[in-house]
């Protein structure tokens, strides 16, 4: 009997040790999955993905001065931190439109979607939006140009009433127009669009500085003014000179954001192989031969890339400014409507950019909700295309500064300054246009405006 139970003892042991160290294995597992059950019904889905953390380090990875930063934040904002109307409706338009979250909408159908999206237009006639005076706590307050903007800022496609046709066409023989001077004017202003046909803004062929020709175009902008007898006066104005775009809105200062948007428009249409736009206002003064020699240059430098030229715009840039928020100015801007600093723009008495970037702007201003102000809305175009205004200190468009002693060849220094009245734009021109032997070789101003 013993020496059978002995014989046996090795198969027993070796058919049970296994199973008795299992038995560990087996209380662990059953352990571990009622935890796991138990736990994973108090918390729902919610255990499985754990939260991801708001930034990732690559191990590994060291400080280096070669390496770019590890980025701290997210490329776009994940969560709207105000209150104010525009930053709201343009926060879900630029996550629309954002091409990491939403990579399947291609660039042409999204935009389509927008404008069937956002406006509310029937045909070419575009009504009053009154339910916008419940998403702003504020509304009975606000000046009355702030609530006539909220109520149309829907609108955009504006039909022409007069558009001129061969402002761009009549340099065909002469080739694409080196430039088209774009200027904001309203009706009643003949006498800055007089002087302005009769000084800088001449179109045809226009010599440089340094003597070459270039073929030059001209056009003003402008809305409807309520006073009939002015508009027939420009009626006639436009038959003789055919360089003005009329469209058919309220000619306001917060209406001035549409003359750029429509301008973009009209541009591709008509005059888009026009090499570069400058545009300003009708009480500036600008060298624009000493521009063309400016650009001439800019095109003939060969360290310059093609997508330079994609991405060029050029002014006064104006940087970190903050909405103005005392309500009796005509810049001012309710903390219900926007919040937080406006993005680098260039001043809006006059901007330099290329014809390529214009058409970048028609195509990005689609996803840009409207702002009031015309320049900080250039900006916030800008931003969205990742393109940086360069700032060039002889864009004079708050005039020379008041401390600044005169140099007597200032005036053949500065490729734009800002105001001048009709009489002054004159002057200038015969200043600037036969300059006296010791101005004749003044370089562009480089100094920056003391802040
Ligand atoms: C969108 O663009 C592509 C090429 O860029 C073109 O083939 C297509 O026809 C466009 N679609 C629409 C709806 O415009
Ligand atoms: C400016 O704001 C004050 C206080 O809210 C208000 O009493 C005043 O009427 C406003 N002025 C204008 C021009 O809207
Ligand atoms: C802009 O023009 C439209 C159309 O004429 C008008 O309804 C709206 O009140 C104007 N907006 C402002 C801010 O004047
Ligand atoms: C050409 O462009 C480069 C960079 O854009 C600049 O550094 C250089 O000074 C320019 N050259 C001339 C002759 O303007
Ligand atoms: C520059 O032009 C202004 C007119 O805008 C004129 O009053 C001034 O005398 C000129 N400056 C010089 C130094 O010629
Ligand atoms: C202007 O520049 C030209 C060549 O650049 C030079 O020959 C001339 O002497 C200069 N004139 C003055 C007044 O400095």
């Amino acid at each position: 009997m013993a020496s059978c139970l002995c014989r046996y003892r090795r198969r027993i042991l070796f058919f049970c040790s296994p199973c008795i160290l299992l038995v560990p294995v087996y209380i662990y597992v059953s352990v571990a999955l009622c935890y796991v059950m138990k736990h994973g019904a108090s918390h729902g889905a919610h255990v499985v993905h754990s939260k991801l953390p708001s930034h990732f380090t690559a191990s590994g990875l060291k400080h280096s001065r070669d390496l770019a930063p590890h980025p701290v934040k997210s490329f776009w904002r994940s969560e709207l931190d105000s209150g104010a109307l525009w930053n709201i409706i343009q926060y879900m338009t630029d996550r629309q439109y954002n091409p990491i979250l939403k990579p399947h909408l291609p660039e042409n159908v999204s935009s389509v979607a927008y404008k069937t999206a956002i406006s509310r237009r029937t045909g070419d006639r575009c009504s009053p939006n009154y339910e916008i005076k419940n998403t702003i706590p504020d509304y009975a307050k606000l000046p009355i140009q702030m609530k006539n903007f909220l109520t149309s800022m829907h609108c955009r496609d504006y039909p022409l009433i007069i558009d001129p046709l061969d402002v761009c066409d009549s340099q065909a023989k002469k080739g694409a127009p080196t430039l088209l001077m774009v200027i904001k004017t309203q009706t009643a202003n003949f006498q800055n669009r007089e002087a302005i046909r009769e000084t800088w803004g001449r179109s045809g062929n226009i010599k440089t500085l340094a003597g070459q020709q270039r073929p030059v175009s001209r056009v003003f902008l402008l809305g409807k003014s309520e006073d009939l007898h002015t508009e027939e006066k420009m009626h006639l104005e436009s038959s003789k000179y055919g360089d003005i775009i009329q469209w058919d809105f309220m000619d306001t200062f917060f209406n001035l954001t549409l003359k750029d948007v429509l301008f973009w428009n009209w541009f591709s249409r008509r005059c888009s192989h026009a090499r570069f736009i400058f545009k300003g206002d009708d009480d500036v003064f600008v060298r624009i031969p000493a521009v063309l020699d400016y650009l001439l240059a800019e095109e003939a430098n060969e360290s310059r890339k093609a997508s330079d030229t994609e991405s060029f715009v050029m002014g006064d840039v104006i940087n970190n400014a903050a909405p103005i928020r005392s309500n009796w100015t005509k810049y001012y801007i309710p903390e219900s409507f926007y919040k937080g600093l406006y993005p680098s723009y260039p001043g809006g008495g006059g901007v330099l950019y290329s014809g390529s970037l214009a058409r970048r702007l028609l195509e990005v201003s689609q996803r840009v909700h409207l702002f009031p102000i015309d320049d900080v809305y250039l900006g916030m175009c800008l931003q969205r295309l990742g393109v940086y205004p360069i700032n060039h200190p002889a864009f004079l468009t708050f005039d020379f500064p008041v401390d600044e002693p005169r140099e007597p060849c200032a005036n053949h220094t500065i490729l734009l300054v800002h105001k001048r009245s009709p009489a002054e734009m004159l002057q200038l021109w015969s200043e600037t246009s036969t300059p006296s032997p010791e101005c004749r070789n003044a370089s562009l101003r480089v100094k920056l405006r003391p802040d």
